[in-house]
């Protein structure tokens, strides 16, 4: 049976049961506090933990997930991938165990003409939770499972939570007995190769906290319903179906792997070690396909580190394989193929996905250049001192600089006949990922705060937020929740004091979607506090972070909520110049110039977007050409609300990563010109926008740029500034405007000249400086010696000079002495020539003599010591001493 069919089976099942079928999320987790989506349920998340209401009782969803803590496995079994699409059921206070135990067993054994999956329910095992003998009983009533086909296992096994804070529960997991040949008797708790795990229904009632591991967690409470959240490996009930050996090898799969093959000239199923490779290969190649297709790009941390990771592996393990050719071009095709008739995404948008892999490997290809000669250092240095061992720190920097996987550091090393100090690298990755789970805990504030939103959620329902309609409404104040209070106390807050505010409604802006929250005021009878923020911290409701200037704001208060009016046209400007720079882009760019992030505030926006390479003069100058004069055709702008699928027929770009809900809003500039899905407010007309000034183009990682800009009074302000400052030099320069840039580059030109004159002069200056102090030397016992101090020369002249000058004196015994205060730091050098070294003369001490005076010190050869000071007034004396120095020296 195709993977497609099971899917169409498994949708088909729960939606004929009352199920609501939801589509895929996607892999960018909805859920702030993980990476990527682990499991089916999470965007259920806030119905199973009641922070929102369920839209429907009951929901079936397919849903892409990534999980890539098994990674080092992929290959070796038959059942760990990194990429993998969860089949899932979920009640949201509806049925319960039983109603979950009936359902999949229902669609598991039944027939494949009735629609069923047609196992045979004499290989169907089941574990359920130590205690759990509901649960138990009930795979006994509905399926008539015998005891010793219900196996208990503890935590590890049978509880299941999202490794993260939140709802979880335990779970009774459904495995098929694979059969004798596949490994030993005696259940899924002996052999999890031969039993194999197809689907796990997690009866959801708790709250948790303190999640350390799969069995260290706190229970907290109870869920506010009880709930059921299923998750069905699509992957492994296909390969069950196709009578394959693995995942790897099911048709949305094995196509890459084939591919693979072919490229390398070898046979799957040959050898251990290369098959391992070619299942990488195929495994991690989907993967990449489908992280980019969700708006990842390869970067050094977080998301775009697991991408980046993946898809080097691949193209490494292909270079192991013998194919040194770039092997993407040859293989992402191959499993776009595969994968879109489920994901037809991916081929509408395969210029994009390709571009961006394609020069990921380029970088790859790149980086193993480079970071092989680094490697190809190390083994030297370890097997020159012996110990033909590779440090920790070695194979860290590689990880963590070049970008190599340890298992690629592994196999070059082992290739060299080196080992590893894994145990060193593996310390320092956790040091690694403990500093990044502390900064992902500090990120997850006010966690507690929402119990106190939710319950004034739960009392007067959502917010009446009209930022759409009008910048002013009368409102009543619900509740006031103090800064770190986990109970929404109606304690009043007096003048200074910030407090957050909830209002039955509102005309202000809530963050979101690149906007800042308006700014404004809260004015009541006898009182006025100012709005510095605006959040919703839970879906439906909004809180105002103010601070009261006069009076004293209460619960139950009558106000007026007044959005600053200036501060809102800036921030419209800026959130429908964000959509104009984004068209322009583009337009100018092409389609794969998509916006990947965005910020704005009044007057500034900044818009990040998929691009390799720094943009060109022409092409920024063509962007601003293109957005102003989108500005000066002054298109309408309007927004009207339809269904998801219907705004993507439309033509509506969809930001990745957002979750949407049942009917979006979309915002159209000129019509089809731009049409975006956003939230934001917007101008009434394109030209309200004003002036569109490009301020910057840069690099945001890897694959990604930034362009920033300034729009209306700012924009104004900016290329007024800049004008300004032409008419300043202008005027400074005496030249017409447009005759600047000829004036300055004149200018340059001459103060080449003059600085080139200037040298030469300086230089003439120093021969004859050089010519009257040779003139002046004096005998001091048979040595002819120079002292003199010349003004205003730094060490290097002052050195020259003094060579000079001993050049000048000829064979005789000679010791030269220069002092000069430049810039009331003092220089000094001596210089002695052979004759006089051979009379037991040293430049160095005659230096470390003359150092003392000025406050100084330096060093440097028996013929020319250099040095210097700080105290200008010790010259004369520093002469002097030098000139004792040889005296005593010589010995008189
Ligand atoms: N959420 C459960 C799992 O991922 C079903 O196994």
């Amino acid at each position: 049976m195709q993977t497609a069919e099971i899917r169409r089976r498994f949708l088909e099942h729960f939606a004929s049961r009352g199920h609501t079928v939801v589509p895929s999320a996607s892999l960018v987790s909805p859920d702030p506090s993980l990476l990527f989506t682990v499991a089916g349920m999470v965007p259920f998340i806030p119905y199973l933990t009641g922070r929102e209401p369920a839209p429907y009782p009951r929901a079936t969803s397919v849903q892409k997930c990534v999980r890539t803590l098994d990674i080092e496995e992929v290959g070796k079994t038959t059942r760990h991938g990194t990429f993998f699409q969860m089949n899932g059921n979920f009640s949201f206070g509806d049925y319960f165990k039983e109603g979950a135990i009936q359902h999949a067993w229902d669609l598991i054994t039944g027939t494949v003409d009735d629609g069923g999956l047609g196992f045979d329910p004499e290989k169907i095992w089941v574990t359920v939770y130590l205690d759990d003998d509901e649960a138990a009983d009930a795979w006994k009533r509905i399926a008539g499972l015998p005891d010793e086909r219900i196996q208990r296992r503890d935590r590890k096994d049978n509880y299941w939570h999202t490794g993260q804070p939140g709802p979880g529960g335990p779970c009774s997991e459904i495995y098929v007995d694979r059969g004798p040949e596949h490994g030993r008797d005696g259940g899924p708790v002996v052999d999890e190769d031969r039993f194999l795990e197809i689907w796990n229904l997690v009866f959801m009632q708790y709250e948790l906290d303190d999640v350390r591991s799969k069995e260290e967690f706190r229970i907290v409470g109870d869920l506010p319903m009880k709930s059921i959240d299923t998750g069905m490996g699509l992957e492994r009930v296909a390969y069950l179906l196709q009578g394959v050996d693995n995942l790897y090898e099911i048709d949305e799969v094995a196509p890459v792997l084939h591919r693979a093959a072919d490229l390398a000239g070898i046979r799957y199923g040959k050898d251990h070690d290369d098959d391992v490779r070619l299942r990488v290969v195929a495994d991690h190649v989907r993967s990449g396909l489908m992280l980019i297709g969700d708006g990842i790009t390869p970067g050094n941390e977080g998301r775009g580190y697991i991408l980046r990771r993946l898809l080097r592996r691949a193209v490494r393990s292909m270079k192991l394989l013998g194919v040194e050719a770039a092997t993407l071009p040859e293989l992402l095709p191959v499993s776009r193929d595969a994968m879109s008739a489920s994901y037809p995404e991916l081929a509408t948008d395969f210029d994009r996905i390709s571009a961006i892999a394609y020069a990921e490997e380029e970088a790859f290809r790149r980086t193993l250049t480079s970071g092989t000669a680094l490697f190809d250092t190390a083994v030297q240095q370890a097997k020159r001192a012996g110990t033909p061992t590779l440090s920790g720190e070695q194979a860290f920097s590689l990880h963590d600089t070049y970008g190599f996987p340890i298992d690629v550091t592994l196999e070059m090393a082992a290739e060299q006949g080196v080992v590893v100090d894994e145990d060193g690298f593996r310390a320092l990755m956790k040091e690694q990922r403990d500093r990044a789970r502390a900064d992902a805990r500090a990120k997850k504030t006010g966690s507690v705060d929402v119990l106190a939103y939710r319950r004034l959620l739960g009392e007067h329902g959502p917010t009446d937020w009209q930022a759409y309609e009008t910048l002013r409404t009368d409102s009543r104040v619900l509740g006031l929740v103090a800064e770190g209070d986990d109970d929404a106390a109606p304690r009043p807050a007096g003048p200074g004091e910030i407090t957050r505010v909830v209002l039955d409604r509102t005309p202000f802006y809530a963050e979101s979607g690149g906007q800042v929250a308006d700014a404004g005021f809260l004015i009541w009878d006898g009182g006025r506090a100012e709005v510095i923020d605006v959040q919703r911290p839970v879906k439906g409701l909004v809180a105002h972070q103010v601070r009261v200037l006069e009076g004293e704001l209460t619960e139950g208060a009558e106000l007026t909520a007044e959005v600053d009016r200036e501060w809102r046209l800036s921030a419209c400007q800026a959130h429908s110049g964000t959509h104009v720079v984004h068209a322009a882009l583009r337009q100018v760019l092409g389609p794969q110039a998509l916006q990947s992030g965005s910020y704005n505030r009044p007057g500034y926006l900044r818009l990040d977007f998929a691009w390799q390479g720094a943009l060109t003069q022409q092409q920024r100058s063509d962007i601003e050409d293109v957005a102003n004069a989108a500005v000066r055709a002054d298109h309408a702008v309007s927004a009207s609300w339809m269904t998801l699928p219907e705004a993507q027929a439309f033509g509506a770009l969809a930001l990745f990563g957002e979750t949407y809900g049942e009917q979006v809003r979309v915002v159209e500039i000129g019509g089809p010109w731009s049409r975006e899905l956003c939230g934001g407010t917007h101008v009434r007309g394109s030209a309200q926008i004003g002036t569109l000034a490009l301020t910057g183009e840069s690099s945001v990682g890897s694959g990604s740029r930034r362009v920033e800009a300034v729009v209306g009074l700012e924009g104004f302000r900016y290329l007024a500034r800049e004008r300004d400052l032409v008419r300043q030099l202008a005027e400074l320069l005496k030249a017409p405007q447009d005759g600047l840039v000829e004036r300055v580059s004149g200018m340059l030109s001459r103060l080449r000249d003059v600085d080139r004159e200037l040298a030469e002069l300086r230089s003439q200056q120093n021969l004859a400086a050089a010519g009257q102090l040779a003139g002046a030397a004096r005998d001091v016992g048979g040595v002819a010696v120079v002292t003199g101090a010349p003004a205003g020369l730094t060490g290097g002249d002052l050195r020259t000079l003094a060579l000079d000058v001993r050049g000048r004196l000829g064979d005789r015994p000679a010791v030269v002495l220069l002092a000069s205060d430049a810039g009331g730091k003092v220089a000094l050098v001596a210089a002695l020539n052979q004759a006089a070294l051979a009379q037991g003369l040293s430049a160095n001490d005659v230096l470390k003599a003359a150092a003392g005076p000025v406050g100084g010190r330096g060093g440097g050869k028996a013929d020319v010591a250099q040095g210097g000071g700080t105290d200008a007034a010790g010259i004369p004396a520093a002469l002097q001493a030098g000139e004792s120095a040889v005296a005593a020296a010589t010995g008189r």
